[in-house]
């Protein structure tokens, strides 16, 4: 994976050239010459003016980073709830005869702390799904209704030289970035996507071999249904267009799935430029990152800290509230990727 770092992009727009609809609540500083800020707000009074201001410098950066938030979990999800409709993570917890170790299920569990309070171990089948996430996505690409805002807050971290950190990419400022020729060549395409294609990508080595414990039907995409959207969007609240491309796109409608896989992967490989991407330094526990799934992407970073530990991290997630939400998936429709 390419290391990612703030560059100067010459052929970007500055992000200061970008309209943001300034209000009082909330003040920013700019990460990256095309998105994300380091953003201050007092969130100790949560109210739907904050959030919509939220919102507004979200259209704009992709990504925001409030630092030492003071945040917990009820206040987490009271101010998400401001947001939009969330997802939650009910159908996976009785789906899978799971347990879920937070309060609520609207709490999204993505570090490393099993049910039982200890440390994840590599190669546990926790280990291996949660690999996944070390690739480019939006959460929930596929669902039937896609997610829009994410809200993650650390709660515990590990030693900051052992890793653990998040990335961005920027797939607006990579979509304006294409040939008019690719542009016209990809704008109708429709890609089909699978949790269990990033889940089997992410647990296959470079020679091609499959991690035998995901080589069963229950982790074959073709097996069950997909997240149908399109690649490229109008990102609705900027007016830019977006590449809705992530690790879990398996195929192509209409394309051969080879063909559709390779041109899937070369997008994936073009969006991972340090142009485009950066990352976050996760520092105190309530420190809280927001990002728009319609038009940025993230992974985490794997680190030394693994199977050492804690990194407890808890994720809101705000389905799309945007017309393009359902994509091409039956709108209302509440099975869930893998679980259907
Ligand atoms: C997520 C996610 C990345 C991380 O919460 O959706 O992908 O760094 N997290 O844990
Ligand atoms: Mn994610």
């Amino acid at each position: 994976m390419a290391p990612a770092q703030v560059m100067t992009a010459t052929e970007a727009p500055s992000i200061t050239t970008l309209p943001l609809v300034a209000g009082p609540l909330v003040e920013y500083r700019p990460i990256h010459p095309t998105f994300g800020a380091e953003a201050t707000a007092d969130f100790s009074s949560i109210t739907s003016e904050l959030v919509d201001e939220i919102k507004q410098g979200l259209a704009k950066y992709g990504v925001l980073v409030f630092r030492k938030t003071g945040l917990d979990d009820a206040r987490h999800v009271e101010m998400s709830h401001l947001f939009g409709d969330l997802d939650d993570i009910a159908p996976f917890v009785s789906g899978l005869g799971q347990k879920n170790r937070l309060t609520s299920d609207y709490l999204f569990d993505v570090g490393n702390v099993n049910p039982d309070g200890t440390v994840m171990q590599p190669g546990t089948m926790r280990d291996l799904l949660l690999r996944c996430n070390y690739h480019f996505h939006a959460d929930s690409a596929f669902n039937p209704r896609r997610a829009g805002i994410s809200l993650l807050l650390a709660h515990e971290l590990p030693p900051a030289e052992l890793g653990g950190d998040t990335e961005f990419a920027d797939t607006r400022s990579a979509y304006e970035h294409l040939s008019e020729g690719r542009k016209e060549q990809i704008k109708d395409w429709v890609v089909m996507n699978s949790q269990l294609q990033c889940r089997r990508n992410a647990n296959t080595d470079k020679n091609g071999a499959l991690n035998p414990l995901l080589d069963t039907d229950e982790f074959d995409p073709m097996k069950h249904r997909f997240g149908i959207h399109r690649l490229v969007q109008l990102h609705e609240p900027s007016g830019r267009t977006n590449l809705y491309i992530a690790a879990h796109a398996h195929h192509v409608e209409g394309m051969g799935i080879e063909e559709g896989q390779k041109e899937l992967k070369g997008l994936l490989e073009y969006v991972d430029q340090p142009k485009y991407t950066f990352r976050v330094k996760w520092r105190d526990p309530g420190d809280l990152v927001v990002w728009d799934n319609t038009c940025v992407l993230h992974r985490s970073v794997p680190g030394s800290y693994a199977g050492k530990y804690k990194r407890d991290l808890r994720r809101t997630t705000v389905h799309d509230m945007g017309p393009q939400a359902w994509g091409l998936n039956e709108v209302g429709a509440t099975w869930r990727n893998g679980l259907d």
